[in-house]
């Protein structure tokens, strides 16, 4: 049996001095390439006054303009690539609902360093060379199940590319295939429970051994819930789009305390949200991304709006950034009181007589908002069970968040299953009105 650490690739063996030598060069290098092959960099770059030779450490990095969302809009389709079109490989897209998509694209060398970084993320979650890796992320412009897929390749892995949906062939596949890892989100892992429990068969007595869950928001009390029900290790993988996809961040088997980020490749800033100044090591706020090594599409500054902080490296020498709690967009402003998903998630699962469903339905009447959390009773809870768990979860969010919620349990399998991305909010206030 191989010692773990001599699994690790020459990026993950470099000492921290070494590193930082790395980051700096690479940074360098890829601000110049931004500046001198994308038209949005020259100006963004010249209007704040700052050159790419501006920066001789990594502290100067905040000396440069953020990257937004809208800036990427502005300049579909091809307008943030810094190669010629023929040297883009293959293209994907944000998953935004509203307005244009962000395109994102990537030359062959950007496709083998996602790869590789995929891969390693793989194998920090427990997977190894020669295991059946079961995809269960939508393929397609979506970068999950492609992403997965290439990097379980390249570990060496065979790869069963089921992607989204059908979920009663997906038990069927899960148990002839005997896939030792899966990867998917955390909420369509529990559609999957659903399935095995309505087939008649037991979660716990499938091949699987490790579960690489992303793409969406999820807490310690999800892992918990998912590691019980399904005996396997829970681990979390981070990223997005405009960054690479999945593989920017991933969680280790061995310790299971907060994504290490691939800092070799993709150097983290967390800012404040609101003056966008650069937070220590330690605050919360904003994420922050800029690209050390990718061709086609360079990102300087990408403001991801997910909120996290980055604590320093344990089973590696990266840094770690902490479970996203939420996004900036997620945020439920409710009587001047900030509530996140996840809060509810917290509570809901902590519940008893309450199945890890729910779903919050903001309303308005009159002036006033409302919150509902909706979640679903566990299959045989009695009356009495379902009336403690509404006096229980209104106490808990009241005391726990400071704002007065109503609460509905409602029958077993009554809320939308996801396939992917699970939608918790549902707004049902006039269209108008907004936040705030
Ligand atoms: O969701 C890439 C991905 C696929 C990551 C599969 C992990 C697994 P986008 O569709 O561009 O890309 O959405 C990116 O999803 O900014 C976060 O808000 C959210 N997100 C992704 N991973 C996590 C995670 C993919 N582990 C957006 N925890 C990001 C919380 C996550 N939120």
């Amino acid at each position: 049996m191989a010692d773990a650490r001599d699994l690790l690739d020459a990026g993950e063996r470099l000492g921290p001095e070494e590193l930082r030598t790395l980051q700096l060069e690479r940074l360098r290098a890829s601000l110049l390439h931004a500046y001198e092959h994308v038209p949005f960099y020259r100006e963004s770059f010249d209007k704040a006054g700052v050159r790419p030779e501006d920066c001789r450490s990594l502290a100067d990095l905040a000396r440069f303009p953020f990257t937004t969302k809208a800036g990427l809009r502005a300049n579909y389709p091809y307008g943030m690539f810094a190669v010629p079109r023929e040297r883009i490989r293959r293209l994907h897209a944000s998953s935004g609902t509203t307005g244009l998509p962000t395109l994102v694209g990537y030359t062959d060398n950007d496709l083998s360093m996602w790869a590789d970084m995929v891969a390693r993320s793989i194998r920090a979650a427990g997977g190894r060379p020669g295991d059946v890796v079961h995809v269960a992320y939508g393929y397609g412009l979506f970068t999950g199940g492609l992403g997965a897929h290439y990097g379980a390749e390249r570990l060496g892995c065979t790869v069963v590319p089921a992607s989204g949906g059908m979920t009663a062939r997906q038990v069927r596949l899960i148990q002839d295939l005997e896939p030792g890892v899966i990867m998917v989100t955390p909420s369509y892992m529990l559609t999957l429970l659903d399935e095995f429990e309505r087939q008649g068969v037991d979660p716990r007595e499938t091949a699987l051994r490790v579960g690489i869950f992303g793409a969406e928001p999820w807490t310690e009390q999800m892992r918990r819930e998912i590691e019980e029900r399904f005996a396997i290790d829970a681990v979390d993988i981070y990223g997005l789009s405009e960054v690479v996809g999945p593989g920017v961040a991933q969680e280790c088997v061995e310790t299971k305390d907060g994504l290490t980020v691939w800092e070799d490749h993709f150097y983290p800033e967390v800012v404040d949200p609101i003056t966008g100044e650069v937070l220590p090591e330690g605050e919360r706020g904003e994420l922050v991304f800029t690209s050390l090594t990718k061709e086609a599409m360079p990102i300087v500054r990408y403001r991801t709006r997910d909120l996290t902080r980055l604590l320093p490296g344990t089973a590696r020498v990266f840094r770690r950034m902490e479970k996203i709690s939420g996004r900036s967009d997620d945020l439920v402003i409710l009587r001047g009181v900030n509530l996140f998903p996840t809060q509810i998630e917290e509570i809901v699962l902590r519940t008893p007589g309450v199945a890890p469903h729910f779903q919050l339905r903001l309303t308005r009447e009159g002036r006033m908002d409302s919150l509902t959390v909706r979640a679903e009773a566990r299959p045989g809870a009695t009356p009495e069970a379902r009336e403690a768990a509404v006096r229980s979860i209104a106490t808990e969010v009241k005391n726990g968040i400071g704002v007065s919620v109503d609460v509905e349990i409602v029958e077993p399998e009554s809320l939308e299953r996801s396939v992917g991305k699970i939608r918790r909010i549902v707004d049902l206030r006039p269209r108008d009105s907004g936040q705030g």
